[in-house]
């Protein structure tokens, strides 16, 4: 697909200090856009403000919360897409602590489409969910009519955000599309615990040489998608009026196991171990079985599908951290927004927004 349609044209990211939206920012400001990323850089989560170093001097940074409704009812004036990312995303954490999913993926997608209608009602709008949305399969590939019966309140917040920006574009008529994302990975995640990104962890563990846990017998099935292929498809869907209010699988229908991709892990790293461990309670109640995702409406639709093998996405991928690995092993730089003295809206990189 051309993406010169996004020359010229104003994005807001939200979450573009994160791993997905970081690396969507450097794709269209390479594409020249004009990119302004929110993000609140909470501690722990996936924001590292090295993510945007290739384009450190071409976009605008915000260090706002998406739950800020003055903030965001600035920010989304004006813009011709909005890319929307912001949002807990550890589905660990949402079991001991369901408020932040609530208030953030949640309110926090209310206040974004409300200031959308108010003050930007002719903005595109593509939201990133995760397959989480469908909970235990109920046949394999999944596809976008399959049952939702998520598992978690992460799952469930992600569902809910889902349908309010379906109310916003079927009743407000903002043109939106909804993803349904399966486990990503690639460069800029963030690397230092195990709570989210699967993948990467797994990377960092075989570049760490310390032992891989493959839980049970490792037959359980993903997708696993490279994030690069993840950003084509979130700008393809964005570029394709057929797409508008319609929900996409963005992953793969080639299922690898977890012991597959261990192996495959450790071959590409050239270092590594991995043993097998019994699946603690808690994770077995969580676990939601095998999962793959059906890809043939975005191919159909939009004409996505992905192009880079697992091997291929572990290369680049390894080949990233080892050579910005102070980066992402150690705390990232991250900011903490209530510390931040005007907190509604501060900048960065020189850029002047308001
Ligand atoms: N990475 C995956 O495998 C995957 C899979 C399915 C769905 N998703 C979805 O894609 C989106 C991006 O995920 P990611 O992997 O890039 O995560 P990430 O944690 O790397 O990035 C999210 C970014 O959002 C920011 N953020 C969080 N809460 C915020 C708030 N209240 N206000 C402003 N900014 C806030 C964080 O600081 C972070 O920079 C999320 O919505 C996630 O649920 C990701």
């Amino acid at each position: 697909m051309n993406f010169q349609s996004f020359k010229g044209k104003s994005v807001l990211i939200t979450g573009g200090m994160g791993f997905i939206g970081s690396n969507l920012a450097i794709a269209l400001a390479h594409l020249g856009a004009k990119v302004t990323v929110l993000d609140a850089m909470i501690p722990d989560y996936g924001g590292n403000e090295f993510n945007l170093s290739p384009v450190a001097n071409q976009i605008r940074v915000n260090y706002c919360d998406i739950r800020d409704e003055m903030a965001v009812s600035y920010l989304v004036r004006g813009q011709d897409y909005i890319f929307h990312l912001a949002g807990q995303v550890c589905h660990l954490m949402s079991l001991s602590n369901p408020f932040p999913d609530i208030e953030m993926n949640i309110t926090g997608t209310a206040i974004l489409m409300e200031a959308c209608r108010k003050y930007n009602p002719n903005a595109v709008v593509v939201y990133t969910g995760t397959r989480g949305q469908y909970g235990p399969s109920v046949s394999l590939p999944v596809n976008e009519e399959a049952p939702t019966n998520p598992k978690g309140i992460y799952e469930i917040s992600n569902l809910t955000a889902e349908k309010i920006i379906k109310v916003y574009n079927d009743v407000h008529g903002i043109r939106s599309v909804l993803l349904r994302l399966s486990n990503i990975y690639g460069p800029r995640s963030q690397m230092q615990h195990s709570r989210f990104g699967v993948c990467n962890w797994f990377v960092r563990l075989a570049m760490d040489n310390a032992p891989i846990q493959v839980f049970g017998d490792g037959s359980i099935l993903r997708d696993f998608c490279y994030v690069d292929d993840t950003v084509d498809a979130i700008l393809r869907v964005a570029n394709t009026p057929e797409a508008f209010g319609e929900i996409f699988n963005v992953g793969s229908d080639i299922p690898v196991s977890f012991l597959e991709l261990v192996k495959t892990i450790i071959d590409v790293a050239g270092q590594g171990a991995w043993h097998y461990a019994e699946f603690s309670p808690e994770r077995k109640a969580q676990e939601p079985g095998d999962f793959y995702s059906d890809v043939s409406k975005i191919y159909r639709i939009a004409g996505w599908k992905p192009t880079t093998n697992l091997a291929n996405g572990l290369s680049k991928t390894i080949a990233f951290y080892r050579e910005n690995q102070d980066k992402y092993w150690q705390s990232p730089n991250s900011i903490d927004i209530n510390k931040i003295p005007d907190a509604t809206v501060a900048t960065i990189f020189g850029a002047q927004t308001r």
